[in-house]
């Protein structure tokens, strides 16, 4: 096996920096790629977490002036992961979410702030860094989607380049004057380069120029190419098809394991399944539940946005009171969503549980605690929410879309017998779906045989990197070899 060496590009590394799904495929996938002959290094910006739990990371470049102001690239590793640091504090050096003021606006200079971290990436392409030459340089969503813009018109012998997509409604688009101060040459402002309906797109940048695109899940590979899931750029992904694929996440097994899982209360696993019902009442406990076996316990685990359909499970919320069931709720995000999940918790005290924050501990409680795991969302390029809850025994609810149709196995999809179903799937993405699959769900929870085997079935479901992490080494060797020829 001829070792590959890539570079990926990412603006969120789990456990160092995590808004979303993106920060675990970004921490766990360079660790899956060892086993396939990949090394990996992943390059990220200097938040001050970053800085903090890269104390011991070595300076390999420094500069006076970088976008307007001192920068440095560091190299350190955390936990088994390499890491390029880009170190500019007067784009970077800023407390609470990466992307948001305390306000929650976009950061005003994200244009500079992202294309400075592809501009240092395109450099560590071209060689800056002897000791880890790239033979691919992979940008993920469009934080680096001006990875494959800077190396394409350099137009100097490069590495090749893929651009992943795990979010098409997040699409960085900026006002094209922002091509006169970050160092692209005016004729990029046009429909095969940065161009988009008149101003730029780092995304749409990044799915242009790339070599390879993909994204998260064979079916949102798919939906991507329509009008309406490709968000504006549906008629270029139907144009690049066939370099397009779609690789499914996996998880990291080891995070997420109940028999290891240091923020459970009680551990448990295939064989001692029992063990859930003493998560389940820890789980009540902290969202002021009734302390019950008997009621299904829902829980979501979320950002508060359009994306993930949370707006339909309020509606849903009679449902769940008239059927006796129960649901916790950890999110944050939209004001308005957040207010109404916490009206609804005050009304309902003892059946309906809300956390509104991001409690990374908590998350792990909740899938070792709950009957079922929530996913209503209007499109979801892979989701994760649902693997880790198909390996703690929750049973995934999920709209049929994206990633989630591709992961969950509905109960009357097995054709036979319901051997193999994991969990239960609705379409169309609304209220009347969803009550009914909720209505269905609560009706097998209470056939204890059933339901044993739904989970048993998620827990036998391979979620992990092994496999899927073989797809990437793949693809960046036909690049490689594709760009030898
Ligand atoms: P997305 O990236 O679109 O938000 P994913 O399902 O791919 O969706 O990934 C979400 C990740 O963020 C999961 O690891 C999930 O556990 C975590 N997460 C989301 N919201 C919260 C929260 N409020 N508290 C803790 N973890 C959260
Ligand atoms: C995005 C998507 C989510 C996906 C994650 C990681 O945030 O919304 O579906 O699982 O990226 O790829």
């Amino acid at each position: 096996m001829t070792p590959v060496r890539v570079l990926a590009v990412a603006s969120e590394v789990y456990p160092i920096v995590k808004t979303g799904g993106l920060a675990d495929v970004a921490g766990a996938l360079p660790l899956a790629l060892k086993a396939h002959g990949v090394e990996m290094r992943t390059l990220m910006p200097g938040y001050p977490d970053v800085m903090r739990m890269l104390g011991g990371a070595g300076e390999i470049r420094r500069w006076p002036d970088y976008f307007g102001g001192p920068g440095r690239l560091l190299a350190g590793s955390h936990g088994g992961l390499d890491l390029f640091v880009l170190d500019v504090p007067h784009l970077y050096a800023r407390p609470g979410n990466p992307y948001v003021t305390a306000e929650g606006v976009d950061w005003p200079d994200n244009g500079l702030r992202f294309a400075a971290l592809s501009r240092i990436a395109a450099d560590i392409g071209h060689g800056l860094v002897p000791a880890f030459v790239p033979d691919v340089v992979h940008a993920h969503d469009w934080q680096a989607g001006l990875a494959p813009a800077y190396l394409h018109y350099d137009n100097r012998p490069r590495p090749g380049t893929v651009m992943t997509i795990h979010n098409m409604a997040y699409q960085g688009k900026f006002a094209p004057q922002l091509i006169g101060t970050i160092g692209l040459p005016w004729d990029s402002f046009n429909v095969h380069g940065l161009e988009y309906f008149g101003g730029i797109s780092f995304l749409k940048a990044g799915l242009q120029l790339a070599d390879r695109i993909t994204t998260v899940s064979p079916t949102y590979a798919q939906e991507i190419q329509s009008d309406e899931g490709g968000m504006g750029l549906g008629g270029l992904l139907r144009e690049r098809a066939d370099v397009l694929s779609g690789i499914l996440n996996g998880i990291d097994i080891d995070v997420w394991n109940p028999r290891t899982d240091p923020h459970i209360a009680y551990r448990f696993g295939a064989d001692d399944l029992t063990f859930r019902a003493a998560n389940k009442a820890v789980l009540q406990q902290q969202f002021n539940l009734d302390s019950s076996d008997e009621a299904p316990l829902l829980g979501v685990i979320s950002r508060l946005s359009w994306q993930k359909g949370l707006d339909l499970l309020l509606e849903a919320i009679p449902t769940i009171l008239g059927d006796g069931m129960q649901l916790a709720l950890l999110g944050s995000g939209d004001r308005d969503l957040q207010d109404r999940y916490q009206a609804v918790a005050r009304a309902n005290p003892g059946r309906i549980g809300v956390v509104i924050g991001y409690d990374e501990i908590l998350a792990h409680l909740i899938q070792a605690g709950s009957d079922a795991l929530i996913v209503p969302s209007r499109f979801e390029p892979c989701g994760l929410t649902q693997l880790y809850a198909l390996r703690y025994g929750a049973v995934p609810i999920v709209s049929r879309v994206g990633g989630l149709e591709d992961t969950i196995v509905d109960i009357g999809e097995a054709n036979t017998s319901d051997r193999d179903a994991t969990g239960f799937k609705f379409a169309p993405v609304t209220v009347e779906a969803l009550t009914g699959t909720l209505r269905k769900a609560n009706t097998a929870f209470h056939n204890k045989a059933t339901w044993r085997r739904l989970q048993l079935s998620g827990l036998a479901t391979d979620v992990s990197w092994r496999n899927r992490a073989g797809d990437y080494a793949m693809l960046y060797r036909d690049l490689v070899a594709a760009r030898r020829t």
